[in-house]
């Protein structure tokens, strides 16, 4: 049967909402593939100037049913040395059918015609041996770090493993030794209703030490109106004021609502300094903790970052695979990429 490749159209929501949830057995109802969801992640403006619109794809058979998909999350890299930022994709929701090999890739090889540069960040094991063969090289994986802020209720839920409470004691007991320290550092958080200009010289200031995704104020305000549960926004200053970062957070229920996990969305500080990085973890995690939320997360690469980490009281629980694809070698391969949770769709999921 001839399958062809489209750009999604709004009509599609609804099967592609049904295709989702059945090909990555999910309950029907489940919020990454909601219709408010889906017209958010791929036809809503990102507000960026030459985004490309849709950010998705689907396969379709001859009788027009939904039989692949592939959504991708555009974005661009600043770093050392780059005259000008890199634009570069992530894919989501990335599936096939059984009954049409090799429809996956090809659905990835179209994707890939929206930006020079392709990154995955975790995935499955078929996808991560599909991205290998289509080229992309392996990196220094990001590490996902949390915080227990609530002991009791972690205890209580065994972790966010049910049933495993003797692992829960155990990340209990791992909480104790690495207690956080107190910051020299002295920023403050402000919470914002959207972001403007301070981001770009955030940007601006972070890419002379690291790859980072050139976030612009339209893009972290699209994420702010994420149609569920949306992520909170922050700016970080110091004593006298000045604008040093800025910052997403969300609290999302887990195991039913067992357990608050509350990441960190977002965070970017416009310097390398490990005690101001580590001065807004812990800002970051009261902030959490206010939240409701009973672990905290962020991800970690630089080794700024890491050991910022560290100092705030976070433990490395499991690394993310990192692979990029940069066929015309366009970004520096001699710093590190920090790539936080915005970047693919681990802001909500
Ligand atoms: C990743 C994926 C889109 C690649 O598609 P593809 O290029 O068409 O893949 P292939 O036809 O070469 O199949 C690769 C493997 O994935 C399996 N696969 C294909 N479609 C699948 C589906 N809908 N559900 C589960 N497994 C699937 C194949 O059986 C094959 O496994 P095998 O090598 O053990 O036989 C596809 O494997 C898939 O849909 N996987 C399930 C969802 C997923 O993991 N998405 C990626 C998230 S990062």
């Amino acid at each position: 049967m001839t399958v062809s490749i489209r750009p999604l159209a709004a009509g599609d929501l609804e099967a592609l909402g049904r295709f989702l949830t059945s090909g990555f057995q999910t309950p029907a109802d489940a919020e990454f593939a909601a219709v408010d969801v889906l017209r958010w992640k791929y036809l809503e403006s990102q507000g960026d100037v030459a985004e490309p619109a849709p950010r998705s794809l689907v396969a379709v058979d001859e009788a027009g049913a939904i039989v692949g998909h592939v959504g991708f999350v555009p974005t661009a890299f600043a770093g050392p040395g780059l005259p000008a930022p890199v634009p570069a994709l992530h894919m989501i929701d990335w599936l096939g059918s059984r009954e049409h090999r090799s429809l996956g890739a090809s659905l990835m090889r179209r994707a890939h015609e929206a930006a020079p540069v392709q990154f995955g960040l975790g995935g499955s094991d078929a996808g991560r041996s599909v991205i290998r063969r289509g080229g992309y090289d392996s990196m220094p994986s990001v590490t996902v770090h949390e915080r227990i802020l609530n002991p009791l209720r972690w205890l209580r839920a065994g972790g966010r493993s049910p049933g495993k409470a003797a692992r829960a004691s155990r990340d209990l007991a791992r909480r104790l030794i690495h207690q956080p320290r107190t910051a020299d550092a002295r920023l403050e958080l402000e919470p914002v209703s959207s972001f403007g200009p301070e981001v770009v010289e955030v940007v601006r200031a972070a890419s002379r030490f690291a790859v980072v995704a050139a976030r612009t104020p339209e893009r972290l305000n699209y994420a702010l109106r994420y149609p569920r549960q949306a992520p909170a926004g922050l700016l970080v200053r110091d004593a006298d004021r000045r604008v040093r970062g800025f910052a997403l957070v969300n609290s999302i229920p887990r195991d039913g609502g067992r357990i608050v996990l509350g990441r960190v969305v977002d965070l970017l500080l416009d310097d390398d300094d490990p005690d101001a990085w580590h001065a807004a973890l812990l800002l970051l995690s009261r902030e959490l903790a206010r939240r409701g939320a009973d672990v905290a997360q962020a991800f970690a690469a630089p080794p700024w970052t890491v050991e910022a980490l560290r100092r705030a009281g976070f433990i490395s629980r499991h690394p993310l695979d990192f692979r990029l694809r940069d066929r015309q070698a366009l970004l520096p391969r001699d710093r590190p990429f920090y790539l936080t949770p915005i970047e693919a769709d681990y802001a909500y999921t």
